[in-house]
């Protein structure tokens, strides 16, 4: 399916991160020459052991121009993954760090590809870009007016900025720039950041850590459409191969599901039972987040999510599983 990434020097910006592994896997499967620059800011060396021999790693700040400009030089494809992500508890207080790296992040990667002739560039943006009061499911709408999702509105800014200079440099460069808007990926690989991380990641660490009673953040009546990590990274390859006008395109599908239903599938599949108590004094973002993937669809040629929540659900499981037994989550935790 990705014959057009065979042989390809290609580099992913963050590919330490929960992400960028599995990028990295689909690359190197595909047989691209696959490199990789991060700050371990959040990412870890580790989390590409098992590439090891298949992946060149170069450790590099991207908040820093030139460091961006020298190590950006030859390579045909760029995967803009690098960002600071984190759940809602961080994000909701950190607007002003949220906004400050990821704008100079995406800033500093376009312009570097730009002096390098980059080939193709993927910025890798965020359904937080859209408003709280965006249309259920939510198509590709334009986000350069009015406010980004309130509980995420640093990064949300951040996001938006980084898609404006993107459409900047298609329309002056002519640059071939890709941009997708994902709706919460989840999986195993993730790497965990304490009470800052992500709903799915947060849930099964507080089930498996045997929290009773397990405490969610809302009423558990928000929804939410989840997609597994390896199929957002196999769409992300396929959008940057169809579509480089630098028009967004969402990375998600309509299939939300409650999270009050989320935590149920979680303590099934876990076969846990704690008691399940909902705190509606923290916050829970918007009632309801779930993606037209009708241009999605048309970009990629109608593609099928290979991994049900079930299924995905219990990969992340076993993954925290073997690595807590490890203690491999001492530096995360
Ligand atoms: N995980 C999600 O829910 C989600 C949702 C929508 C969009 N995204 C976007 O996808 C991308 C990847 O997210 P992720 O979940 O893999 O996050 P992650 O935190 O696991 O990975 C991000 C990587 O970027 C690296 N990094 C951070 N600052 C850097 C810097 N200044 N220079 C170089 N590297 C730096 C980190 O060390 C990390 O390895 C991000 O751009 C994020 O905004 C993620």
């Amino acid at each position: 399916m990705f014959e057009f990434y065979r042989g390809k020097r290609v580099l992913v910006t963050g590919g330490c991160g929960f992400l960028g592994g599995y990028l990295c896997e689909e690359l190197v499967n595909a047989g691209a020459k696959v490199s990789v620059i991060d700050n371990f800011a959040s990412g870890t060396r580790e989390n590409l052991d098992f590439l090891k021999g298949s992946v060149q790693i170069i450790e590099g700040d991207l908040r820093d121009i030139n460091v961006a400009v020298r190590h950006l030089a030859g390579y045909e494809v760029v995967f803009n993954l690098a960002g600071i992500a984190f759940g809602v508890a961080f994000s909701n207080i950190h607007n002003a760090e949220m906004f400050y790296s990821n704008t100079t992040i995406q800033l500093n990667v376009l312009e570097a590809c730009r002096i390098n002739r980059t080939g193709r560039v993927l910025m890798v943006s965020s359904s937080c870009v859209y408003p709280d009061d965006a249309p259920i499911p939510t198509p590709e709408l334009p986000v350069f007016t009015g406010n980004p999702e309130s509980v995420n509105s640093g990064y949300g800014w951040a996001k938006r900025v980084g898609e404006l200079a993107a459409t900047y440099y298609h329309e002056n460069y002519q640059m071939d720039i890709a941009i997708c808007r994902p709706f919460n990926p989840y999986g195993g690989r993730y790497l965990w950041h304490g009470m800052n991380s992500h709903v799915i990641p947060m849930l099964v660490k507080k089930v498996l850590d045997g929290d009773n009673p397990l405490v969610v953040w809302g009423s558990g009546e928000q929804s939410r459409n989840f997609i597994h990590a390896k199929d957002a990274v196999r769409l992300m390859m396929l959008i940057l191969e169809n579509r480089t006008d630098a028009r967004p395109v969402n990375l998600g599908f309509d299939n939300d599901i409650k999270v009050c239903d989320l935590v149920k599938t979680i303590l099934e599949v876990s076969g846990k039972s704690p008691k399940v108590v909902f705190d509606t004094e923290k916050p829970e973002g918007r009632k309801r987040k779930s993606a037209d993937a009708t241009f999605l669809q048309d970009t990629v040629g109608n593609y099928t999510p290979e991994m049900p929540l079930e299924e995905g659900i219990r990969d992340m499981i076993q993954w925290y599983d073997r690595n807590k037994q490890a203690g491999t989550f001492a530096k995360w935790a």
